[in-house]
């Protein structure tokens, strides 16, 4: 009963859709195509490149675990030559780099000429992987950063409706409201406050789960905000000079 309430509460619709997309990018990509999985981490998505021949680069400074890279690197110098690369997937990694413009020309610069590259990445997501989280992009830095560094805008899109978002920010609700009268502000109040903050958090544990159920049934984009974006972008063939 237990695990089956922390798998529910688990659950996130932006697994489901960060999936969703890397598998439909991995279809796109012949046999025999060479791909760097940049920022690849636990390389969750390797398996979904069996056909190519998949290549990751990852600095290994987190502490957590990693699968073996090709290259223990920094993304803004990746030891490889010119053009190596007919995809790339960066997923999950501008908002760690200190110097992402750096880190976009240098995937541009290993990329070949129409290559392709999906991004995904948050607008709305709490600091993790501290101390190495520094920006959160919209939708319009996004375009420009990518163009700068020498790329075309095949599609941008929210990556998870508004319905994904609310999911999310109801689990941390969930987690995080304290229910101790201290940090309720103390005394009576506090007291009062407390079986009322413990039904909020039950609330936000149900209605998250509803929200990410509902999210995967129906990405509603009409109003809000997502809470990350999917790019894939081409690197251009026209030199900007950059
Ligand atoms: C949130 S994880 C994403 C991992 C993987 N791409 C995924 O989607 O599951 C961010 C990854 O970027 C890597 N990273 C962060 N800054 C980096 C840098 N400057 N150079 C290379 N890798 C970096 C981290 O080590 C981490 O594995």
């Amino acid at each position: 009963m237990i695990g089956l309430s922390k798998k529910l509460l688990s659950f996130n619709s932006s697994r489901y859709r960060l999936l969703d997309e890397n598998r439909k990018f991995a279809q796109t990509i012949p046999s025999g195509a060479v791909v760097l999985d940049a920022g690849a981490g636990d390389q969750i998505y390797r398996s979904l490149l069996q056909h190519t021949q998949y290549e990751s680069a990852d600095f290994e400074k987190v502490d957590k675990e990693y699968a073996q890279s090709t290259y223990v690197c920094d993304l803004k110098e990746i030891p490889v030559e010119n053009n190596r690369f007919d995809y790339i997937l960066f997923n999950q990694v501008m908002e760690h780099l200190p110097e992402p413009n750096l880190v976009l020309t240098e995937l541009n610069r290993v990329l070949k000429p129409d290559g392709k590259i999906i991004y995904t990445g948050p607008l709305f997501y709490e600091e993790h992987e501290i101390p190495y989280d520094f920006f959160r992009y919209t939708q319009f830095s996004l375009r420009k950063m990518f163009s700068d560094a020498g790329f075309e805008i095949e599609r941008l899109d929210w990556m998870e409706g508004y319905f994904g978002t609310v999911g999310y920010q109801l689990n941390r609700m969930a987690q995080y409201l304290p229910t101790n009268p201290k940090d309720l502000g103390g005394g009576l109040m506090g007291y009062l406050l407390c079986p009322m903050m413990l039904l909020l958090k039950i609330f936000s544990a149900l209605t998250s789960i509803f929200f990410h159920k509902l999210e995967v049934k129906n990405k509603y984009t009409k109003k809000g905000y997502p809470k990350n974006y999917v790019g894939i972008f081409r690197k251009s063939t026209v030199s900007t000079g950059a």
